[in-house]
C-alpha cells in the first residue's frame, strides 16, 4: 500500500484531500497542531492511519518530527505540504507578517528539505505544495502571505531543477489554488470559491498525473493568465 503524509490536515484542504488519499488505498498520516482535530479526522478515515502534532512555524523541532514520522510510518510515498497561514494585515503589523514567513517560508522550506532528502534515500517519491493563485503578484493586503507563496512556488522550482540533474522518479507538484471556502479565505471579493472537497478532489487528480502544476479550480487559469499580463503600473494602481 502506499504511503502518505498531509501537514496541514486539520482542517480545509488537507483535511479533504487527508479523506480521499484514503479513500483511494493510501495509508495516510495526518499533521498539524491541533491534536484534537486529527484525532476526529482519524476516527473518520476508516483505513489505517498515523496522526502526529507539529507546528511547521518551530522549524527545528518540525524538521526532527517529520522525519521520525516518516520513519514511524515505514517510509513515505507522497508528502503533501498544505500548513499555511496568512491574515489580512492593514495595519501592516510586523507580528502578522512574521508568522506567515516564520509558517509559510521557513516552515515550508524546513518540510520540503525532510521530504526531498527521504525521497532521494529512498530513490523516489512524491511531494506536493499548496502554494496559491497569489503567488503570481504582490498583495497589498497582505504582503507578506503572497510573497511567502511566491517562495513557496519558486522554491519547488528550485527542486524541481535540482532533482532532475539527480535522474530520480521524484515528482514535484506545485498547486495553485484561486479562493477555497475555507478558514483561510478572508476578505472581501472573494469569487469563484470551490468547495474544500471539489479542491481537494482536483488535486487528487493532479497528484496521480504527476503534474508539475495545477490551478484549483482549473478556471482560476484565465486568472492567472490576467494576472500576468497586467503590467506593474496597473496593477498596483488595482
Ligand atoms: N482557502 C483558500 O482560498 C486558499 C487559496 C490559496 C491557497 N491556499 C493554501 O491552502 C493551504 C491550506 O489552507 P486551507 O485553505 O485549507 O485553510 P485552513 O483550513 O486554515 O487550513 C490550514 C491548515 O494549515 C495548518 N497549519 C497552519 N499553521 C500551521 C503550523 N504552524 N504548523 C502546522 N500546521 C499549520 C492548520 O492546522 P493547525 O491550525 O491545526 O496547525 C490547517 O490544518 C494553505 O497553505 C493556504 O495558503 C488556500
Amino acid at each position: 500500500m502506499k504511503k502518505a503524509i498531509v501537514i496541514g490536515a486539520s482542517s480545509g484542504i488537507g483535511r479533504e484531500l487527508a479523506k480521499i488519499l484514503s479513500e483511494n488505498g493510501y495509508v495516510v498520516g495526518v499533521m498539524a497542531r491541533r491534536l484534537h482535530l486529527l484525532e476526529e479526522l482519524s476516527d473518520e478515515i476508516k483505513s489505517k492511519s498515523f496522526l502526529q502534532e507539529i507546528d511547521a512555524a518551530d522549524t527545528h523541532t518540525a524538521m526532527e518530527t517529520l522525519a521520525n514520522f516518516i520513519t514511524e510510518m515505514g517510509g513515505a510515498d507522497l508528502i503533501v505540504i498544505s500548513a499555511g497561514t496568512g491574515d489580512i494585515n492593514n495595519d501592516l503589523s510586523w507580528q502578522l507578517e512574521n508568522k506567515t514567513i516564520r509558517t509559510n517560508v521557513i516552515g515550508f522550506a524546513a518540510l520540503a528539505n525532510v521530504a526531498i532528502h527521504h525521497f532521494i534515500e529512498k530513490g523516489s517519491g512524491h511531494l506536493v505544495g499548496i502554494s496559491s493563485i497569489a503567488a503570481l503578484r504582490g498583495g497589498g493586503e497582505s504582503p507578506a502571505y503572497n510573497a511567502s507563496k511566491a517562495f513557496e512556488s519558486n522554491y519547488m522550482e528550485g527542486l524541481r531543477q535540482k532533482i532532475r540533474r539527480l535522474r530520480l522518479p521524484i515528482t514535484i507538484t506545485d498547486i495553485k489554488p484561486g479562493f477555497v471556502q475555507t478558514a483561510m479565505a478572508k476578505g472581501e471579493g472573494i469569487f469563484w470559491a470551490a468547495s474544500a472537497n471539489k479542491a481537494a478532489k482536483q488535486i487528487y487528480n493532479a497528484i496521480k498525473r504527476k503534474r508539475t502544476r495545477a490551478y484549483i479550480t482549473r478556471r482560476w487559469r484565465l486568472i492567472a493568465w490576467l494576472l500576468k499580463i497586467i503590467p506593474a503600473r496597473v496593477y498596483e494602481r488595482l
